[in-house]
């Protein structure tokens, strides 16, 4: 009889467990899952950074900082792995699935430039963040911006 539960339990732990990975049937699923969570991750934090900013959500020094550190490190990440060439939205099997513009990878691409400007906006907000709310104010414009700058020419709308 125990043997029995112990074997229905790992049955239902294995099937909860393998289900999304066979969801994401499709080129490229962990790669751009992984992007597209990373992205998700940067949109949460720059999100308290905003509603701060707008006044939509009190100032809290310690909380600002924090969610501008996490910008900072994110954008330390190298994420190379998460854009293999062929993973765009023109791909056989990817429509629908990303939107990441084919120009990424075509040369001339702006995309590590965009990356670093990124990287840099995040770090001048973590220097601002814990300083007052008009730092904070101040460092959000450029940061926004290098998000917008990058979608506007790789992700398609
Ligand atoms: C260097 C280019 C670049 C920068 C910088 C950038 N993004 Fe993106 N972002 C992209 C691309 C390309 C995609 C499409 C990814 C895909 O669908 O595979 C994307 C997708 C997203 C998505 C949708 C993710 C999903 O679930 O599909 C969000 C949200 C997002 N970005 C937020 C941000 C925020 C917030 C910032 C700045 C703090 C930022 N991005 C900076 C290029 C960039």
């Amino acid at each position: 009889m125990k043997m029995v539960i112990k074997a229905a339990i790992c049955a239902t732990v294995f099937a909860t467990v393998s289900a999304p990975a066979m969801a994401a049937d499709y080129p490229f699923a962990d790669e751009i899952e992984a992007r597209q969570g990373y992205f998700q991750v940067l949109k949460f934090n720059i999100g308290v950074l905003g509603a701060m900013a707008k006044g939509k959500r009190d100032y809290d020094a310690e909380l600002a900082q924090t969610m501008a550190n996490n910008l900072k490190n994110a954008s330390l990440m190298n994420n190379q792995m998460m854009w293999p060439k062929g993973s765009d939205m023109d791909a056989e099997g990817l429509s629908g699935k990303t939107k990441a513009k084919a120009a990424i990878w075509q040369e001339g691409s702006e995309i590590g430039q965009m990356n670093k400007d990124f990287a840099a906006a995040a770090d001048t907000m973590a220097a601002n963040a814990g300083q007052g709310i008009d730092a904070l104010r101040e460092a959000i414009g450029p940061l926004g911006k290098s998000c917008k700058s990058c979608h506007e020419k790789y992700r398609a709308k």
